[in-house]
């Protein structure tokens, strides 16, 4: 298996689905359009609910992007697991009413274990399907060829994917197996476990029902994937690290963290954990304010407050008691400005208002 930077992962994604006539479309914004739903945008679908739903033409029926996000349900994790960010950047290719299982299936397959994409050990991943999904279990078995005792069967809490409401489906996951030193040791460890071994990379989603947030379930007009590859889970697998923080591009923006706090990552779990926060969060905090949301006491703006102040109390864990996010945003810009351009011509805005933030809590 090579090893793969992000950024080129990422690449390599978008032009992969290319070759199978999909349009790449630019990363949607992260606060939500006519979504009274979401407060930020939080998976590579949620922009296009009106594409699924049928309610809106798309500019074609196949399109593939990768979509800043934003997911805070697991803020306390964050530094403590392999696996948890609030900010990460979600892969995803699209079909609106127009291929289904097989086809999307046999492309999660295709590009990551083909040698001429990414070239994953095929033994090392373990598909998942919903438990009464016996379609896509026969889809693996017979189209794929993965032996039976690999293919997990897990129930709605895994393997039925919806996020309040809108469009949604059951779905079928690839997990990536990292090894036996990154398990729980527990008897029954398998794909679903909630340790970091074996870790979902891929997520298929046969998107075919709506739901109307009060688990009322309707038919779509029409059958739809969705699906969704963390960028950086992605890059975790390919690059054979340790977790999220560990990649490429986020672990040089650690590094800057380190050498402005003086905190050595890896010297104790506690330092190392408030260095990633402040890298999470100085992540999630660039990407947000270049996206137009500014800090205050509501809504996505209390998010961004919030984010800043938990970066700036683990600084102070660090002793470090002046303002030192700002000095960060530089890195963030330089490491995301080849798909993010914009974020340079807003560098220093961003600096300004990350300074203010930061002086006005002080
Ligand atoms: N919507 C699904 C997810 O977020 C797949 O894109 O996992």
């Amino acid at each position: 298996m090579k090893s793969y930077g992000l950024n080129e992962l990422r690449e390599m994604f978008l032009r992969f689905f290319e070759t199978k006539e999909h349009l790449r479309l630019p990363s949607f914004s992260l606060i939500p359009q006519d979504d009274a739903s979401l407060l930020l945008i939080n998976s590579g679908m949620a922009p296009m609910k009106p594409y699924f739903k049928g309610d809106k033409e798309p500019p074609r029926h196949r399109i593939c992007t990768c979509q800043k996000c934003i997911r805070t349900g697991d803020i306390e994790n964050i530094g403590k697991t392999a696996r948890h960010g609030t900010y990460f950047e979600m892969l995803g290719n699209f079909s609106f009413g127009d291929y289904f299982k097989h086809e999307a299936i046999a492309w999660s397959w295709e590009f990551l274990t083909s040698p001429e994409w990414v070239g994953l050990d095929p033994e090392r991943l373990y598909p998942s399907v919903y438990e009464k999904d016996d379609e896509a279990f026969n889809i693996w078995r017979d189209e794929i060829g993965i032996p039976e005792r690999r293919i997990t069967r897990l129930g709605k809490e895994d393997n039925f994917w919806e996020h309040g409401s809108g469009p949604c489906g059951p779905c079928s996951e690839i997990y990536f197996d990292r090894g036996e030193e990154y398990g729980c040791g527990k008897p029954d460890c398998a794909p679903g476990c909630d340790c970091d071994r074996y870790m979902e990379v891929w997520n298929n989603v046969f998107s075919q029902f709506d739901n109307d947030g009060n688990g009322n379930y309707s038919d779509l007009i029409q059958k739809n994937i969705d699906t969704g590859m963390g960028l950086e889970r992605l890059a975790v697998v390919c690059q054979g690290v340790d977790s999220l923080f560990d990649v490429d591009t986020v672990m040089n923006i650690t590094h800057k963290v380190s050498e402005i706090t003086g905190a050595h990552y890896g010297d104790s779990h506690k330092t190392d954990v408030s260095l990633r926060v402040i890298t999470d969060h100085i992540r999630a905090s660039v990407m947000m304010i270049s996206d137009g949301i500014l800090p205050s006491n509501e809504g996505r703006g209390y998010v961004l407050r919030r984010l800043l102040r938990r970066a700036a109390r683990h600084g102070k864990l660090l002793g470090v008691n002046e303002p030192f996010l700002y000095q960060v945003v530089d890195i963030v810009v330089h490491e995301n400005e080849c798909q993010y351009p914009e974020l340079r011509e807003k560098q220093a805005y961003i600096t300004r208002v990350i300074r203010t933030e930061e002086e006005n809590f002080a």
